[in-house]
């Protein structure tokens, strides 16, 4: 996790939206709780004099990194963990004017500097084409997974399974659920809740989807979407993050039901997932 420390005054909400922003990039980059970012917001006058003193650049910017990469002492480099990744200094105002210039909240831009600073610090860069696309992608990614951007063809995912969840057979529970899978080339597959007198032969939505892409010869499953008309949140349950695990770790998951949206990157549900390979 990382500190904030504001320079100027920020509303509690954007500071927790740039927090999550900061934790997320960590967690999904490989880094748990043991790393630490510093995350100051200033004005403009003051990231114009960081800039100036640092780069040699005498303007104000939106976001600055500098990274530091302090280990644990006494641990041998590159070797222990790491405890301090630097710092990450925006400009509130700056943020402020480019969002109202793109179009977006301001907590969208908050949270996307935040992240690109992030990446930065964790190594990333845009000096070229190829690692700007790259750093890009891992922009878009993390700004999904916040819920500020959409995966790519989440719509279409998410009425996929909805109608499917219109086909579940679920009289015991009452709990109708519907989930699609989206694989490499494409193709989507879906299925439901298929529910027995036996309660304990219950199928679940995300295996017989899941079932489905295996049984048409695809297996390269990138995302999956679930959908329950259940009143609490519910995500996928453990047999079903397990089967899934064993289609590709890294695919997006997307749940939703009345009461709310979560997404996720699998191994974010199942770290230390069993494995035989
Ligand atoms: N269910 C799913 O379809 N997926 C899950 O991941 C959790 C539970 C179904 C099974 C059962 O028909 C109903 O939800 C209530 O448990």
């Amino acid at each position: 996790m990382h500190n904030l420390q504001e320079a100027v005054p920020l509303p509690e909400e954007l500071a927790e939206t740039a927090s999550r922003a900061v934790a997320r990039a960590l967690a999904l980059e490989g880094y748990g709780d043991a790393a630490e970012v510093s995350l100051v917001f200033v004005d403009d006058e003051r990231i114009r004099e960081l800039n100036r003193d640092y780069r040699g650049v005498d303007r104000a910017t939106d976001v600055l990194a500098f990274p530091m990469h302090e280990e644990e002492p006494g641990s041998a480099p590159g070797e222990g963990p790491v405890l301090l990744l630097g710092d990450i200094v925006i400009s509130l105002p700056t943020a402020a004017r480019q969002a109202e210039a793109c179009g977006h909240g301001l907590p969208y831009e908050v949270a996307y500097l935040a992240v690109h600073g992030a990446l930065h610090l964790l190594g990333y860069d845009h000096k070229d084409e190829q690692e700007y696309a790259r750093m890009r992608g891992k922009e878009k990614e993390i700004l999904a997974l916040l819920g500020l951007e959409a995966f790519e063809g989440e719509d279409e995912l998410l009425e996929a399974a909805r109608r499917a969840m219109e086909n579940a057979y679920a009289p015991y529970s009452g709990i109708r659920v519907g989930a699609a899978v989206r694989t490499a080339s494409g193709a989507v597959f879906t299925g439901c809740n298929v529910e027995n007198a036996s309660y304990g032969l219950t199928l679940c939505a995300e295996r017989a989807a899941v079932a489905a892409a295996v049984a048409a010869g695809h297996r390269d499953v990138v995302a999956i979407a679930v959908v329950s008309d259940a009143e609490k949140v519910h995500s996928p349950c453990g047999a079903c993050r397990q089967t899934l695990h064993e289609f590709n770790p890294d695919m997006l998951v997307i749940h939703t039901n009345p009461a709310g949206t979560h997404r996720y990157r699998l191994r974010e549900l199942l770290p230390a997932a069993f494995s035989l390979r």
